[in-house]
């Protein structure tokens, strides 16, 4: 089997930097020191040699909102590439009704085209004992360990509190991992509602009706109740300090719960929304929506603090005339942006040249920490012999404007038009195969391979021993009194 080589390059890792060649072998990492000789040459001058980025968060050909969103498992998982991601976790959704398998089978057709490894994350969008049991059989059977609940999306895929404890129980029974879509779906509705009733049509009032209260309300709530169930937690695409917030105090209390700020809520702030283009701002309409500066800061400051955990982006792309069914209500606006090209260019742009993150972090939040909570390390997120060789070559001297003229994302804007990021991949590496070749795309659809996740993780075992030491006992009394008839 022929082996490639990465030369002269500073290996980054989530805890150390340090020169050394890297040495690939079967998609594998077969050594790693100086001086090393390959059949392929790779070279890394200058270049930090990373674990390639995992986006945890996508929704590639996603039915939603009455149409599909239009990046797929080829072009989501091209683009992904084309920024240094090697790894994408797609969420599964059943219909109502529908058994969870059925649902992984509709995933299994639409994922045989990715470019890259992919996972998938299983959303519990109803309840019932097919439920309950199937929960069982994706985890032993289908290696599929994350649950996803929405708290949102009410009469479409929200579920209420009864089913969400009910949820939690059984993922703490079979030793899974919870995660949340965290606004409150009735106070939602109820705005939105009064805003379209007032004549607030636009999609300005998208992010009118979704206050950073409704997220802080449920972000808490959901903590209290996997806390109530013992269940890890893990809340998706946080947006603002209310939310961090609960995150960090429960953090701090000794809970296990993680928070993912996305890329687009570090960088784009809420005045998006009221620009005059109708078409610049429903663009942008997602939820949650984005937010101001203090929010901003907050989500800085708990990625280097580290109480918010991952970076993600929420892949989830429609095209300009797919927004356009919102024209004249903008609660028909489909909910989502696009971002996986983007997500490390940005984040290295804005997190690491500008000293708010260290390389090592960068590598933490893009790549090591999900891998860890996901229970796929050291296959992936790591540069290690015996992992994946999944890798970006970054070249934090590589520049360019991003432009949607020039990205790999099918739809035909980008919400960071314009925008200069300096940080970028020379080479792309998926299990071994260069996917990105100094600016030149070589992708092989079919090449990605579905990642497969084990439960009762560390993190799970040990809430587990603590939850059993601390459960309620009766107290063994000596002798039981008379009742004195
Ligand atoms: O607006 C968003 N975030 N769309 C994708 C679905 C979701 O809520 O994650
Ligand atoms: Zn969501
Ligand atoms: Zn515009
Ligand atoms: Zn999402």
């Amino acid at each position: 089997m022929a082996t490639k080589v990465i030369k002269n390059g500073t290996v980054v890792t989530a805890d150390l930097s340090y020169e050394a060649d890297v040495l690939i072998e079967n998609g594998q990492i077969i050594e790693i020191g100086k001086g090393l000789k390959g059949d392929e040459e790779l070279d890394a001058t200058g270049c930090y040699v990373m674990p390639g980025g995992i986006d945890p968060h996508v929704h590639l050909e996603m039915p939603f909102m009455g149409t599909y969103s239009t990046d797929d498992f080829e072009s989501g998982t091209r683009a992904g590439l084309a920024g240094g991601t090697t790894m994408v976790v797609d969420f599964c959704l059943p219909n109502q009704g529908e058994s969870l398998l059925d649902a992984i089978k509709r995933w299994d057709n639409k994922s045989t085209r990715a470019n890259c490894d992919y996972s998938f994350h299983m959303a519990v969008t109803w309840w019932g004992e097919q439920v309950f049991n199937d929960m069982k059989t994706v985890i032993e059977q289908r290696g599929i360990n994350t649950f996803k609940h929405f708290l949102a999306y009410k009469g479409a895929l929200m579920v209420n509190d009864d089913e969400l404890f009910a949820s939690f129980n059984r993922l703490s029974e079979l030793g899974g991992i919870a995660m949340v879509h965290a606004e409150n779906g009735d106070v939602v509705a109820e705005m939105t509602a009064k805003l379209l009733a007032e004549g607030n049509t636009g999609p300005e009032a998208h992010a009118y009706s979704r206050p950073s209260q409704v997220e802080g309300e449920a972000t808490n709530r959901a903590i209290m109740i996997a806390d109530m169930a013992g269940v890890p937690l893990y809340v998706v695409h946080t947006s603002c300090e209310e939310a961090h917030e609960a995150i960090r105090r429960a953090r701090m209390q000794g809970k296990r719960v993680w928070g993912e700020p996305l890329i687009q809520h570090l960088t784009l702030d809420e005045s998006e929304y009221f620009n005059p283009d109708w078409d610049h701002a429903a663009r942008r309409v997602m939820s949650p929506p984005f937010r101001n500066l203090k929010h901003q800061d907050s989500l800085w400051a708990g990625l280097q603090s580290g109480s918010l955990s991952v970076v993600a982006t929420d892949h989830c792309a429609f095209t300009t005339e797919q927004k356009r069914n919102g024209l004249n209500d903008f609660s028909l606006i489909p909910n989502g942006t696009g971002g996986l090209e983007d997500r490390m260019p940005m984040l290295w742009t804005h997190g690491v040249a500008t000293g708010r993150l260290t390389p090592n972090e960068f590598v933490a939040v893009t790549s090591t920490n999900i891998a860890k909570i996901l229970n796929c390390y050291p296959k992936k997120g790591a540069v290690l012999v015996g992992a994946d060789a999944d890798l970006v070559v970054w070249d934090p001297e590589k520049s360019k404007t991003i432009s949607a003229s020039s990205q790999q994302s099918a739809i035909d804007y980008n919400v960071f038009e314009g925008k200069e990021v300096k940080g970028l991949p020379r080479f792309t590496l998926t299990r071994g195969q260069v996917a990105v070749h100094d600016g030149e795309i070589r992708t092989q659809e079919g090449h990605g391979k579905f990642v497969e996740r084990e439960a009762n993780t560390t993190v799970n075992k040990a809430l587990s021993t603590w939850k059993e030491l601390t459960s309620p006992q009766p107290v063994k009394r000596s002798g039981i009194p008379a009742t004195g008839v």
